[in-house]
């Protein structure tokens, strides 16, 4: 139940009216207006909701705004008293220590704890301070380096000159100061929160979908189903294959079937439960194998007839296999001193970004939709919603906020056409946020991958032929699958001279969430291949690994096996300085490690 309250923020006295119950963070941005603190987990395991109760650190997303009262909160926005920047924060912009920004006010006041208590901490005290504050962007060390240097009392002055200087980042003020805008930090008046009703089964058919009982809920606005939107339409990266919202049958666990808002994020999560879904369950793929087998059940009936950005093979459970020969290999292998094939495979990765999807729309009186989320392409969310919901991209205006990590899992569409949706529905704006579990269950990370890798050699230490097969499992949905497919197999030869190669790549549908962009789609997968191999031929024939690598490099005018005839090469010498930095071949030091892998990228 609301009631007024007294809280003490920044120095100020403010009143609110809000649910004892509420969490402050959520006190503090929504109802405050305080969007310093962020929500990166909601669960205590982030610490960008970090902020000051009686000057000390609290993950704000587990205090509840009833216990605070007459407490001093202390947020990013309140910690210099003349509006400039502290110290702290100065160091912070000079040294460096900002990359995306999301986490960076929380990791700021866990700082200024620190300092409060301990004005010349040593680096292990510092690491141990910001423990609790997790940075997926930096690796710690510059953030490390700031809070030393203001410490020490170290003038930190920000650089700005000609090229060749450190520069400081343009939006590192905003940054630190709290006052840079995500995906979630807007608000509008009489905004409703969204929540989206997601598939429990792996693969089944829709039988029906009842919205009563939760539109029946005091306090719920708005559903959607699937049955409401235009049918036939679909969008993609590569292979025009998903809609917004399942209708038929649902092919993963967390694929959104439904759409509620609702007057707060809680109701809207009871209304999104109270949602019934009757479902006639179908076997489930649940991997490759499966999916590639003779008799598999099919996740895409209709693979055939989508539409595509670009034409690749498609067959049974493959939404793209694609062949690249050059040259005899089969011949070449057989007359090779050597050959060796190895299996490599690799699993699901979430990129990890801490900031996670968030989107707020509104709709005018003429129904166009403006949109404001956290995506790092928001001229091909227009698209896609274009696509997708059969509205003319003038109906369809995307703002893009700061992005609080991205990693290329948000090159994709995320809640922005439920958001858009629902503001529709409703008439009002429409915030929605996806939790960390909806994250890992119905996001876009790396491709799960089955790399075979056969390679033959001579003793002359020479690599005469490669084959190989790629297997990218790309979930429920094509995604980029197509794309990262063709990367892989461009990237599972190396940076080395072979004349001949036979590969051939696959992005395979399973009943899993749909695989995306992570860091270079594909490439890690098939880099990880091709040079643990490297590495084994290596070891197995008694040859050093760098003098390998450097007897196949590339040179300048090789042919490369889809025919691209190669320019500027430098391969040999980054091979040779890489060496030279790590003193390779030398003896190494106890818990120690030297490795070596070489690749490159389109
Ligand atoms: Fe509070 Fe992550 S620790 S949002
Ligand atoms: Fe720390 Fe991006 S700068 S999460």
């Amino acid at each position: 139940m609301k009631r007024g309250m007294n809280l003490k923020v920044n120095g100020l006295v403010r009143e609110v009216y809000a649910n004892p119950g509420e969490t402050l963070l959520f006190c503090l941005r929504e109802r405050l207006g305080l969007t310093g603190a962020k929500e990166g987990c909601g669960d205590g395991e982030c610490g960008a909701c970090m902020v000051l109760i009686d000057g000390q650190p609290r993950n704000s997303c587990l205090v509840l705004v009833g216990d605070v009262e007459n407490r001093e909160i202390t947020t990013i926005e309140g910690l210099s008293a003349d509006g400039g920047l502290t110290p702290l924060q100065e160091a912070f912009v000079a040294k460096g220590a900002i990359q995306c920004g999301f986490c960076t006010p929380g990791l700021v006041v866990s700082a200024t704890a620190l300092l409060s208590r301990n004005s010349n901490p040593s680096e292990p005290e510092i690491r141990e301070a910001i423990a609790g504050n997790l940075c997926r962007c930096t690796g710690y060390a510059k953030i490390v380096e700031a809070i030393r240097a203001a410490a020490c009392g170290e003038q930190c002055v920000r650089e700005d000159g000609p090229l060749g200087t450190s520069v400081a980042r343009l939006d590192a003020v905003e940054k630190v100061t709290g006052k840079a805008q995500f995906g979630a930090d807007v608000s509008r008046p009489g905004q409703l929160w969204g929540a989206v009703v997601r598939s429990t089964r792996p693969h089944a058919r829709i039988v029906g979908i009842d919205t009563a009982r939760a539109l029946a809920m005091p306090g719920v606005a708005a559903a959607v189903t699937g049955a409401e939107l235009t049918p036939g339409l679909y969008y993609g990266v590569d292979l025009y294959d998903q809609q917004v919202l399942a209708r038929d049958k649902v092919r993963h666990v967390g694929e959104p079937v439904a759409l509620v808002a609702a007057e707060t994020p809680e109701l809207a999560a009871e209304a999104a439960a109270a949602v019934e879904v009757s479902y006639e369950d179908l076997p489930p793929v649940h991997d490759i194998d499966v999916a590639l087998a003779p008799d598999a059940p099919l996740v895409h009936e209709d693979l055939l007839k989508y539409e595509a950005g670009w034409n690749a093979i498609r067959e049974g459970n493959a939404c793209s296999a694609t062949y690249i020969t050059r040259g005899d290999t089969d011949a070449a292998l057989a007359a090779c001193d050597r050959v060796f094939t190895h299996t490599f495979e690799t699993q699901i990765i979430h990129q990890s970004y801490i900031e996670p999807h968030a989107s707020l729309a509104e709709a005018d009186a003429d129904g166009k939709v403006t949109i404001w989320t956290t995506n790092q392409k928001p001229f091909a969310v227009r698209r896609y919603m274009s696509h997708a919901l059969g509205w003319p991209m003038t109906k369809i205006r995307v703002i893009g906020m700061h992005i609080g990590g991205g990693f290329g899992g948000k090159l994709e569409m995320g809640l922005e056409p439920f958001a858009a949706l629902l503001a529709l529905k409703s008439r009002r704006p429409v915030k929605m946020l996806m939790s960390r579990k909806e994250e890992f269950q119905a996001a876009n990370p790396r491709h799960a991958s089955r790399i075979t890798v056969t390679t033959g050699v001579n003793r002359d230490m020479k690599m005469v032929a490669r084959r190989a097969e790629v297997l990218l499992d790309t979930g429920a949905y094509s995604g980029n699958g197509p794309t990262a497919v063709g990367l892989a197999m461009f990237l599972v030869t190396g940076p080395y001279h072979l004349d001949h190669v036979d590969l051939s790549g696959k992005a395979v549908y399973t009943n899993k969430a749909s695989s995306g962009s992570c860091r270079g789609p594909g490439g890690p997968q098939a880099v990880f291949a091709g040079e643990s191999q490297i590495d084994i031929i290596a070891r197995e024939m008694g040859w050093d690994p760098l003098a390998f690598r450097l007897a196949n490099v590339v040179e300048e005018g090789d042919v490369l096996g889809a025919g691209q005839r190669l320019q500027d090469v430098g391969v040999r010498e980054c091979l040779e300085q890489a060496a030279a930095a790590v003193g390779w071949g030398r003896e190494e030091e106890p818990d120690e490690g030297v490795g070596l892998a070489c690749s490159w990228w389109t």
